[in-house]
């Protein structure tokens, strides 16, 4: 089933996601509701709070759907090492159409939990480390606007009232 992207401002998306503590038929529901809302909208990654559960579950596919070993869930993710910096241009489902280049660390290592409750450890270079950043930081309320530099945040906030106005956003 496709589920509804919401968009900034949708106050769930600026609030921490509550930790996963039933691994049921219903997580494993949403985890494949969310692979098929990212692919609908040719995304590779999507958070729990993009589709309005305030959870710690996210879903990243850099292939977008062409390679099923590529599916990755990762529930009550955390960064438990970060190495380097990149700055590469990201997107974000719950901004279309708006694209900045974001500081990120260039590698990190995560924590956590498949949508059977196992925990495993991964590494992420390039776009994989900053899938995972990006997204937990959806987990933490955290949106790629406040990554930006005050001057892009205020362009591209005035860009968004700009669509709101128009009824395009
Ligand atoms: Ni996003």
């Amino acid at each position: 089933m496709i589920l509804k992207i919401v968009k900034y401002p949708e106050p769930v998306l600026q609030q921490p996601g509550e930790p996963v503590t039933e691994f049921n038929d219903d997580l494993r529901k949403l985890v494949a509701d969310m692979f098929e809302t990212t692919y609908a909208s040719q995304g590779i990654g999507l958070a729990a709070p993009q589709v309005s559960v305030s959870k710690r579950i996210t879903v990243i596919d850099l292939s977008g759907g062409k390679e099923a070993e590529q599916r990755l869930v990762l529930i009550n993710p955390e960064i438990i090492s970060t190495e380097g910096k990149q700055y590469e241009e990201e997107g974000c489902l719950s901004f279309p159409e708006i694209r900045e280049k974001i500081v990120r660390a260039a590698k990190v290592r995560i924590r956590a939990q498949d949508e059977n409750g196992k925990w495993f450890e991964m590494d992420g270079e390039e776009l994989l480390a900053r899938a995972f950043q990006h997204e937990i930081d959806h987990l933490d309320g955290i949106v790629f606007l406040f990554r930006m530099s005050p001057l892009k945040r205020s362009l591209n906030l005035r860009k968004i009232r700009k669509m709101q106005n128009d009824g395009t956003w």
